[in-house]
């Protein structure tokens, strides 16, 4: 069933009722500020970082689900409604909730009216705009009230929810015409506010949510809007809201619009006061001229969509599935730039409040964005190295506005130090800016121990060489990228992390996983040392490649499929010996994608063993059999009920690494299906079992053990995104940025058809037509370039050359 459709000329979702199975959310915002907007009109929003400078208030776990947002009510003599439905919740006369690339957009109607609201956040200010446009479309003149509602967070969203006993007494706001400004703690160490304004003189104002609301009321019934008047209210502490009054007379036909600014304004120190205990308005005054007029707000909204096209434009294929077209073109790349500005810190999952940057994530997920801002990602495995440890290890988070390791959680995942050379390598492959490896990069930001980026990619090998277990193979620490494989921790009391408890860095623990990462980017390393003329450190890096090939081989092989680990009594961890978790997908899809056991024939049992005792119609599971009881030695893995998350969930990020696999093969047919099991667009019809949005993807579907066997969780903040898109657009449809040039060398599905993409690489744009008249999987037989015939499937890359038009015939 589904709840609505894509709209691909417009790269829309249209969602056509607001009784989703979950809130369908969209992010709003490109640099600094953001929004979540739900299709109901709930969520929260917040500068630079989710959890220290949040501007509005979001109830999690709250009954009924979602409330919280940017709400306007209509009042049309006794019947109140919103245009995204909540919170009145009035039925309406016809909804629709456009999602767009970085916008929003509501129509609804009821009883003649029509309202449409367009939220946004403009390209290079700290604001988001909704603009509101009100049609009397009935044959009645109308008196209509409308009434605007936020309710300001008191910026550290985590004390906000914990700390009444000061929140309580710290709120504080100034009015002046038609803006509400929010000022909690100004005074004393903050030098910034917030501000909610609307462009047209308002008729009254709420700054109180207690005056606003009504006591023992919800957001569902305020009692000014009941009685169709705000009361002038002054918020001085509990807390401070921001509602607008507007009395519009609508005539029959007639159209009006508003348009409501909610912004985020600094002041330097020494300007913080327009007078004694007022605050300076200057520069949000500034801000709101901005957005005076349609003419303003249509113009920043045609920046916005500029921006985004151009972004998007820099991978567009051309086949015969729509659906992978739309994946490709909109919603994959679109998820891919969400996690790199959020990581897994904001979403209807991830409160804002608890993880920062992730180490190993923010690494992954730049291999989804690296080629739409590589200036951006520059910045960021520069930000990312910085956190990394003199011994290789790193602060496995960080906290954004900081940029400063997490002590709390600390270091000792021990896959993380490799995924730092997986995002530099994409990165110099992408650009060819190799002045990124010369850079002076700090240690646990401490400058005075700086070293050139290269070398720190050295400490990362380095740390993984150094730290071997009993079979020569990686040690684990506290975990490796599955977080749920707490093999040091043996945590027996609740409350426990499992992350960071116990001896978490024991000296047995090994895991086979690592050791196919260090296959994958220790060749990946090397590369990067011949190209910086150092082929002493490549040939080092190769022995040790070789070395841990070996040992996978020797002790990492099962029989059938690749072992996952060893435990801390060196017992084998997903073995045919073991009772529940035989098999696990991580090492079968990263050691084979890293071409381990390939020309044994051992990678092709290990994926044939996928497919007959992983795979579901839902997706590939991440270990099976489910754990039915807690392994104080394996932790958090055997904590969830089997079929969720890390326990026998389909855990959608290794998907990708399983169908990458399958094209190292060659088989593409298997590799799309894999592709295709999880990929919202294909699985848009069944919205009801899969619940949360058709257009990105999610973390976890539950696997078959599960009850809900399906349904998946933990929507938009994946390293699904980036993986997804790795896959389909490099390996599926296999266009692979390599040191010396693109390479071409697709697998697809037979009947695939014919194909063409265009690719911005580096100076040049890349026309591709891929012809494929023998209907075969893999394989190229010929490619020309500018019509010239140019041996294998690389395009030499010509410095400074703008364009090329490439034909490539597979056979
Ligand atoms: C979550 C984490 C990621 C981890 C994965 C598997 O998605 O963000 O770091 O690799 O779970 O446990
Ligand atoms: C839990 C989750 C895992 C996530 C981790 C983050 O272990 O199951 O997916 O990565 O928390 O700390």
């Amino acid at each position: 069933m589904k709840y609505g459709h894509f709209d691909d000329v417009h790269q829309e979702y249209v969602i056509t009722t607001p009784k989703t199975p979950l809130p369908w959310i969209n992010y709003l915002g490109c640099n600094e500020f953001f929004s979540l907007i739900s299709n109901t009109c709930g969520g929260y929003t917040f500068y630079k970082d989710a959890k220290l400078l949040r501007l509005t208030r979001y109830r999690y776990n709250n009954v009924p689900a979602d409330i919280n947002g940017k709400y306007l009510y209509i009042k049309d003599g006794d019947t109140v409604w919103n245009p995204g439905w909540q919170p009145t919740k009035t039925e309406l006369d016809s909804y629709e909730c456009r999602h767009g690339i970085g916008y929003s957009r509501f129509t609804s109607s009821k009883n003649g009216v029509k309202a449409s609201v367009l939220s946004f956040v403009p390209l290079n200010d700290n604001c988001e705009i909704s603009q509101l446009t009100l049609t009397n479309g009935s044959s009645e003149d109308k008196k209509l009230s409308v009434f605007s509602y936020v309710e300001w967070c008191l910026w550290n969203a985590d004390d906000d929810m914990k700390n009444f006993q000061r929140n309580l007494s710290t709120g504080e706001v100034e009015v002046q015409d038609s803006t509400i400004y929010h000022k909690t703690e100004y005074r004393e160490r903050r030098n910034h506010y917030a501000i909610y304004s609307v462009n047209t003189k308002i008729d009254g104002f709420d700054t109180s949510r207690d005056a606003f609301l009504g006591a023992y009321r919800g957001a569902d019934s305020p009692e000014a809007v009941e009685n169709g008047k705000c009361t002038n209210s002054m918020a001085s502490g509990w807390s401070p809201i921001a509602s607008h009054q507007i009395n519009v007379d609508l005539a029959a036909g007639e159209t009006k619009t508003f348009i409501f600014v909610l912004g985020y304004i600094e002041n330097p120190e020494d300007e913080k006061w327009e007078s004694y205990g007022v605050i300076n308005k200057t520069r949000a005054k500034e801000m709101l001229a901005k957005y005076q007029t349609d003419a303003q707000v249509d113009e920043a909204f045609a920046a916005l969509q500029a921006y985004w096209k151009q972004l998007l434009a820099r991978y567009t294929v051309d086949s015969a599935d729509e659906k992978v077209n739309r994946m490709v073109n909109t919603w994959n790349q679109y998820q891919c730039m969400v996690t790199f500005n959020m990581s897994r810190s904001a979403s209807y999952y991830e409160s804002g409040i608890g993880r920062g940057m992730g180490f190993r994530d923010s690494c992954q997920d730049l291999l989804g964005f690296v080629h739409l801002i590589p200036d951006r990602a520059r910045e960021r495995i520069i930000d990312i190295a910085s956190t990394q440890f003199q011994d290789g290890s790193a602060y496995h988070q960080y906290q954004p506005l900081t940029k400063k390791g997490n002590s709390d959680i600390g270091s000792g995942f021990n896959d993380d130090p490799l995924w730092l050379i997986a995002g530099t390598s994409a990165y110099v492959r992408e650009t060819g800016d190799t002045s990124i490896l010369t850079q002076m990069v700090p240690f646990d930001n401490d400058m005075s121990v700086a070293a050139p980026l290269m070398d720190h990619l050295k400490r990362s090998l380095d740390y993984i060489i150094n730290h071997k277990g009993p079979h020569n193979l990686p040690l684990i620490g506290r975990a490796d990228w599955n977080d749920c494989l707490n093999l040091n921790c043996f945590s027996a009391h609740p409350g426990e992390s499992f992350q960071t408890f116990g001896p978490s860095e024991g000296p047995v623990a090994e895991s086979v996983f690592i050791a196919g990462m260090f296959v994958k980017y220790g060749e990946e390393y090397a590369q990067l040392c011949e190209l910086m003329g150092d082929d002493t450190e490549a040939a080092r890096a190769r022995k040790e490649v070789q070395a841990m090939y070996d040992a996978i081989l020797k002790d990492g092989w099962d029989g059938d499929w690749f072992v996952r680990a060893y435990d801390a009594y060196s017992h084998k961890v997903g073995s045919r010996e073991c009772r529940e978790g035989q098999i696990y997908i991580e090492p079968q899809g990263f050691c084979v994608l890293a071409g381990v056991g390939v020309k044994e024939g051992l990678a092709e049992k290990a994926l044939n063993s996928v497919k007959e005792r992983l795979d579901t119609k839902y997706g590939v599971m991440i270990l099976q059999p489910a754990y039915t009881e807690y392994h104080l030695e394996l932790g958090e893995v055997s904590s969830y009920p089997p079929g969720y998350k890390e326990n026998a969930g389909i855990f959608c990020h290794n998907n990708p690494w399983v169908s990458i696999a399958e094209t190292v093969l060659g088989r593409g047919d298997r590799a799309f299906e894999i592709y295709r099991k999880t990929c919202p667009a294909y699985i848009e019809d069944i919205s009801e079992i899969h619940r949360t949005e058709p257009y990105v993807y999610s973390q976890m579907v539950a696997g078959k053990d599960a009850k809900f066997y399906g349904e998946a969780k933990n929507s938009w903040l994946t390293g699904t995104a980036a993986w997804t898109f790795v896959n389909i657009s490099q390996y599926i449809l296999g266009v692979y940025p390599t040191h010396q040039g693109l390479s071409v060398d697709p697998c697809i599905p037979k009947g695939f058809g014919d194909f063409s993409i265009t690719r911005k690489f580096r100076e040049g744009i890349y026309h591709i037509q891929v012809k494929n008249p023998q209907n075969v999987e893999k394989g190229v037989v010929s490619m020309t370039v500018d019509g010239k015939a140019v041996d294998g499937h690389i395009i030499p890359y010509e410095k400074g050359k703008e364009e090329y038009n490439i034909v490539i015939t597979m056979g």
